[in-house]
This record gives structure tokens, sequence and C-alpha cells, in this order.
């Protein structure tokens, strides 16, 4: 080595103590996770996974887990009846399998993002049967080997009466038959692959819960292939993970299902003071050690990381902030508590 190169080696072991701070020996929150086998995740918008270097940055070194936003959806993979149209989902699923991180799959059926050609096509039963089995197998066949979990039907419970939605273009084309033919389609397509139900607002016990509880154990009672039950778990600012959690999470497992918290995020009315970010970091906290200490529960994934490209402004005015990283990638009170979660060690 010459003198130059001694000098600066020296300079920067120099600076060495300076960095070595309690700060500088935290790790990424994958890092955390994988040490416990564990999945922490984040919802991909693929506009941002272009654009965007920090987004990109961000979320290659915090997630070993992605699920698309958008990208899954019958709108964005089915421009016509004949086409398909890949670029987005195939960009993210590269960029997780050059990063290390696994995927899950959001969503083969739900009531919305639903393309117009469908909804007003005057198809018979039979036709939509035919459509629905055809993209499932295209598309769950595409990524076999690659998307570990599905969330094969999303939202299918009514929020009011707990029974099926009868909302939905998916019920009155085929009447409640629709779950089981999604649920046999992606089993034959990826055997390996693990098969969701996912639902929001059925997280705790509620009439929704139970009904999420009834279809999950008709399903399984009649040998659908149904392995999972994902939590949505879009809160408010306040929101606990508590006991009715544990009593909920407990009784479908004893259906033999696992448990993701699949689209996490806690808004918060703004304009928001520090105590809301700091009540805020103390509901991430307590889903994570919810999650961590429930054997069955597999992967906590957020509906985002950062403010700058949340969904909730969007659907729901004045609210906001829902996320762990500020607009300008800035960790926010609510990543250090889940960081710290993810740390501790188990109960
Ligand atoms: C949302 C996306 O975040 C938005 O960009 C889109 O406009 C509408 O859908 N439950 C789900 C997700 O299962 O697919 C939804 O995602 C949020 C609620």
């Amino acid at each position: 080595m010459n003198t130059l190169g001694r000098l600066l080696v020296g300079a920067l072991i120099a600076l060495l103590p300076a960095a070595d701070t309690a700060a500088a020996q935290d790790l990424p929150l994958r890092s955390y996770a994988e040490r416990r086998g564990f999945h922490v995740g984040a919802a991909v918008a693929v506009r941002p996974l272009r654009n965007d270097a920090a987004y990109r940055e961000t979320l290659r070194r915090e997630f070993n887990m992605v699920v698309a936003e958008n990208a899954f959806k019958w709108s964005e993979l089915r421009p016509s009846r004949r086409r398909f149209d890949f670029r987005g989902a195939d960009a993210i699923v590269e960029f997780a399998r050059s990063n290390g991180m696994a995927v899950r799959g959001h969503t083969l059926v739900w009531h919305r993002q639903v393309p117009r050609w469908l909804v007003a096509g005057k198809f018979t039963r039979d036709e939509v049967a035919d459509l629905l089995r055809q993209h499932i197998r295209t598309v769950v066949g595409r990524y076999r080997g690659k998307v570990s979990a599905w969330d094969v039907v999303n939202e299918a419970v009514d929020d009011e009466t707990g029974g099926l939605r009868a909302d939905s273009f998916w019920y009155r084309a085929l009447g409640p038959e629709y779950i089981e033919l999604a649920f046999r389609s992606a089993r034959e397509a990826d055997p390996d692959a693990k098969l969701y139900y996912n639902d929001y607002s059925a997280e705790g016990m509620s009439r929704k819960a139970d009904g999420v509880h009834k279809l999950l154990s008709d399903l399984k009672s009649r040998g659908v292939p149904v392995d999972g039950v994902g939590w949505q778990m879009h809160e408010l600012n306040g929101f606990r993970a508590g006991a009715e959690h544990r009593e909920n999470a407990r009784r479908l497992i004893a259906l033999g299902l696992e448990l993701s918290i699949t689209e996490m995020d806690v808004r918060v009315k703004l304009p928001a003071s520090a105590d809301d970010y700091g009540r805020q970091a103390e509901g991430y906290a307590s889903a994570a050690e919810f999650c961590l200490s429930e054997p069955n529960c597999k992967a906590l994934v957020l509906w985002g990381f950062t403010d700058k490209y949340s969904w909730i402004p969007g659907e729901f005015p004045e609210w906001g902030d829902a996320l762990i990283y500020d607009r300008n990638f800035r960790p926010k009170p609510a990543y250090s508590a889940l960081r710290r979660a993810l740390a501790a060690t188990g109960p």
C-alpha cells in the first residue's frame, strides 16, 4: 500500500468510532425478520419502482417480501378478453428475485378493479367460469415457483351481514361457487403456493369476522384447497392488536389455516401532531408483537412504506401519513417501533 493509501485507511479508522454509535448497529427490518424466519413486506407500485431511486433503495434494503399494489389485478393484467399485459407484474417479480424477496400475489378474484369489457360483456355463466379458470391458470402458472402465496379471493364477505357479498360481478355471474372454483383452479396451477382468503374489518371479533370464519370453515370441510387467511389491517390511529385478535387467530388456526397480516397501514387525521405519530408507532409495534408471538402468523406486510405514495389520501379525504416512512423517505417513529419489535427476542 502506498503512503496515500495508508493515510486514507488511517483516516477511515479514525472516523469509525464516531459511526459506531447505537444507531449504526441497527440493521434494516429484513435482517431482524430473516433471523426469525419471518417475512416483513410492503406493497409496491410500478411507477415509483421504475422512476424513483430512493423508493427502490429503501424497498430492497428494508423488506424481504413484496406484493403488487395493483399490477396483479384484472384491471392491469387484462386490457382485453384475449390479451394479457404482464409488464408491471413481471417487473415486480424480477425486482423481488434479484433482491432475494418473497412475493405475495394479489389478487385473482375481487369485486373491484374488474375490467369494463368483462362486466359489460354479457357473457353466459359458462363463459365467465371459463374466463376465471383460464385467467387463474395463466397467471398462477406464469409465476409458479415465484409467488409463494396468493390472495386467491379478496373481500368476498359482506360488511353488514357476514354472508357473501352480493354486489360483486363474480357473485352475480357465478353464485357462491365462484370461490371454490377459484381455489381449485389456483391449486391446479401451482400445487405449492399457499392459497389465501384475504379481507378487511375481520381481524378482531365481529359479525364480519364470524362470517369469514364460517366461510373458511365451510371451504375446509368440503376439501377446498385453502391454506391461509389474510388480515388486511387498514387501521385508524389508536389501533392496537389485542385479545380479540388473539381469539380470532386461534379459531382460524384451529381450522388448519396459517395467517398473515397483508395490507397494514394506520392512518392519522391530518394535520397530525408528534403525539399522533407516537400513537401510530404503538399500533405498528402491537401488530408486529402479536404476529411474532403467534406461531402460525407468517408475515407482516404493509400497504406501501412511504407516505409519498400511499393510497390513503386518495381514498379517505383528511386522512393520511399512514406508513412508516415520511414523504422524504425519513423513518418515522413507526419505523423504529417496528424495528424494535422485530429485533426483540421472542416471548
Ligand atoms: C387499492 C390500491 O392501493 C389503490 O391504488 C387502488 O386504486 C385501489 O385498490 N384492499 C385491497 C387492495 O385488497 O387491493 C386495495 O388497494 C386497498 C384495499
